[in-house]
């Protein structure tokens, strides 16, 4: 476990996490305090994609330092550094939603771009200062996604780690500039860093404005199911503790400077995703008319640039470090619809603000 060496004066291991109150940064929190005796310090901006009731289990929990900031302002990183002295950067913050970035792609250029840049200056300036052993343990983990290989083709082999960069959407090239970024803070100036590039995530505190989370959410409010263009574009689906345990992984075990893809090996067209999650839901909660919630499903104009098909080969992980997802989708999209179910009080809390005006825009203009 070299990457976990550094302590505070408790003895325990300190990492900051970043963007750890959004989906998958909440999740990788709470497992990682359900693991180990450590401390975390996360640091969110609380965007509208950032909600502390996901974290709100640890609120007494003495071992979660909450911060509220932005990994752009390089002097706050900079004194939580020197102040807590982690032994890891784990990078989860960012404007994540490709549709968003279509309508607006300024903040995906200001934080993932700009934000990661600011953070890496922090971390070499605290990195550099370390002294041994500190200095060979610490990591800087950037989490990335497949989107930056551009889509394949049905018949293309998945992508591997030296698959070429070609993102096609402001997000996925604001992601892919990010990652150029790490890569060459580690072959200039040596910064131990890992990058991770993983397929889509679904799971508990998914933002009801992506396709899983829209689809039960909708379902169970009457309201449409909209589905881009002929909904054939294919994911490949990984249930998002299953991420969390691919980073934790890498972040033990990973080789300095190396690029790891994780993926669920669960590749799904969008309306058999769609038409899963109305089959649950009709065994779990029926509508009311005894009619199926596939009723709803609405096809809508389709997203500018929509990327066919994304797939990932993760025998590199697998072969290396040992990982391999625990969950099959259908395990996983069990437990997601019935979360969904059992928490209908976040997802309200959710939907109340700018969640609500976000959804007004972006399908009033598909008709
Ligand atoms: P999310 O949108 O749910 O959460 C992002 C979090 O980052 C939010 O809490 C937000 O408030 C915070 N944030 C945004 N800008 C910030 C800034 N400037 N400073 C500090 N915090 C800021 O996203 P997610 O789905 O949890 O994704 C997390 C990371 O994983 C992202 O980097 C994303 O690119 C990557 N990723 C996501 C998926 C997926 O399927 N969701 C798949 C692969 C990779
Ligand atoms: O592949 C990893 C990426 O997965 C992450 O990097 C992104 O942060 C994450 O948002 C996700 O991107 P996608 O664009 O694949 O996810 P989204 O849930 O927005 O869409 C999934 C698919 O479903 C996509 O083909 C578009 C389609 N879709 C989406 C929505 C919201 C619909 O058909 N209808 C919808 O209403």
């Amino acid at each position: 476990m070299s990457a976990l060496r550094n302590t505070d004066y408790r003895g325990k291991v300190m990492i900051l996490v970043t963007g750890s109150a959004g989906f998958i940064g909440a999740n990788f929190v709470l497992d990682w305090l359900a693991q180990h005796d450590g401390i975390v310090i996360g640091l969110d901006k609380l965007t509208y994609a950032g909600n502390l009731e996901n974290l709100v289990s640890l609120k007494d929990d003495p071992r979660h330092i909450f911060v509220r900031g932005d990994i752009g302002d390089a002097g706050l990183v900079g004194k939580l550094l020197a102040q807590y002295h982690p032994c890891a950067v784990i990078n989860f913050a960012a404007e994540s939603h490709v549709d968003r970035s279509i309508h607006g792609p300024e903040d995906f250029i200001q934080t993932n771009i700009v934000g990661t840049f600011h953070l890496l200056e922090a971390a070499r300036a605290y990195w550099s200062g370390l002294a041994e052993p500190e200095k060979t343990g610490f990591r800087f983990l950037h989490v990335s996604t497949d989107e930056v290989y551009g889509s394949l083709a049905k018949d293309e082999p998945a992508f591997g780690e030296t698959h070429r960069y070609e993102p096609n959407s402001p997000y996925s090239a604001s992601k892919a500039a990010s990652d150029h970024l790490v890569r060459a803070y580690h072959h200039t100036y040596g910064l131990p860093v890992l990058t991770t590039n993983c397929s889509n995530n679904y799971g508990p505190y998914h933002f009801p404005e992506k396709l899983i989370p829209l689809m039960i959410v909708n379902a169970l409010a009457g309201k449409p199911l909209p589905v881009y263009g002929d909904g054939q574009q294919i994911r490949d689906w990984l249930y998002v503790k299953d991420h969390c345990a691919a980073i934790r992984c890498v972040l033990e075990k990973g080789r300095l400077g190396e690029t790891y893809n994780i993926g669920g090996w669960n590749e799904k067209a969008n309306l058999d995703i769609v038409h899963t999650v109305c089959a649950l839901l009709d065994e779990l909660r029926p509508r009311s008319d005894g009619k199926s919630y596939s009723e709803q499903i609405t096809f809508v104009t389709d997203r500018p640039g929509h990327d066919r098909r994304y797939a990932i080969d993760a025998r590199k992980i697998e072969n290396e470090l040992g990982w391999k997802p625990a969950e099959t989708f259908e395990t996983g999209i069990r437990k997601t619809v019935r979360w969904y179910l059992d928490n209908q009080n976040w997802v309200s809390n959710v939907q109340s603000g700018a969640y609500r005006q976000w959804v007004e825009k972006n399908y009033a203009e598909r008709g």
